[in-house]
């Protein structure tokens, strides 16, 4: 095994030679201040990157990630990111999104306890505890783990609502727009699971997490959008879904 990287840094070489024979000024515009409109929270896995799948530039979309796209209210890292984005680049939206066969999710489906990892998903294994009954009833292994990679985004909605953050710029009238959504590796397309807010009146009128568990709701889905996932299964690229983020579950190591 090479113990340098030479090779990544020469494709960064051709990278921003390509770019800089396409676009003279793409680099000198990159320099300057940027003014993204989109807050991206999103899973660490590796196939899931915003720029990609959204079709943006950089500088047009700011970036958190994090092992299952989980939304801890005392997580520093995250608290950042929300205060900068809301506060300084006035981002008007914020997207949650997970995917589906999130290795993050599957993990705390399982009794397994004994990784750093068990910490950070404790919130959603909660969740997944107090509802057991339910999610268990789902038999196809499959399903199950998709029910609970929504399931995941919600949540995570309604605790990025519920931060003082996210208060204070609607108290002080901020147009700031929440969005849940969850992304399909085998067909690269996104899925709006909802629920949008733009007001604390709007997530105050939410259902409980508690409720929603109990009575799922297909994602609503625009014409184009429906046609474009029927045309992509019409394909059979249905879920064949490898563990993402982290190893299988099965297996005790982990490797985000
Ligand atoms: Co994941």
């Amino acid at each position: 095994m090479s113990r340098t990287l030479d090779h990544l840094l020469d494709q960064n070489v051709a990278w921003a030679d390509s770019r800089t024979r396409a676009d003279p000024h793409y680099f000198l515009r990159m320099s300057e201040v940027q003014r993204p409109a989109y807050l991206w929270i999103g899973c660490s896995d590796s196939r899931v990157t915003a720029n990609d799948v959204l079709g943006l530039d950089p500088g047009e979309v700011f970036v958190h990630r994090n092992i299952a796209n989980i939304v801890h209210t005392s997580d520093l890292n995250i608290l950042s990111v929300l205060e900068y984005a809301v506060e300084h680049l006035k981002v008007e939206h914020i997207i949650v999104c997970g995917h589906y066969g999130c290795g993050g999710v599957e993990r705390a489906l399982v009794a397994e306890r004994s990784a750093m990892l068990d910490h950070w998903l404790q919130p959603f294994t909660m969740l997944y505890r107090k509802h057991r009954d339910v999610i268990d009833a789902i038999a196809d292994a499959g399903r199950r783990l998709d029910r609970m990679c929504e399931i995941n985004v919600e949540m995570q909605v309604r605790r990025v609502a519920a931060t003082p953050i996210i208060e204070k710029a609607w108290m002080r009238g901020q147009a700031l727009n929440l969005h849940g959504w969850i992304y399909a590796v085998h067909d690269g397309l996104l899925r709006d699971l909802g629920p949008h807010l733009s007001s604390i009146a709007e997530r105050d009128a939410l259902p409980t997490i508690d409720a929603r568990v109990l009575a799922p709701a297909e994602p609503p889905a625009t014409m184009k959008r429906r046609q474009a996932l029927e045309a992509f299964a019409r394909v059979g690229l249905e879920s064949e879904l490898a563990a993402c983020c982290v190893c299988d579950p099965s297996q005790h190591g982990v490797s985000p």
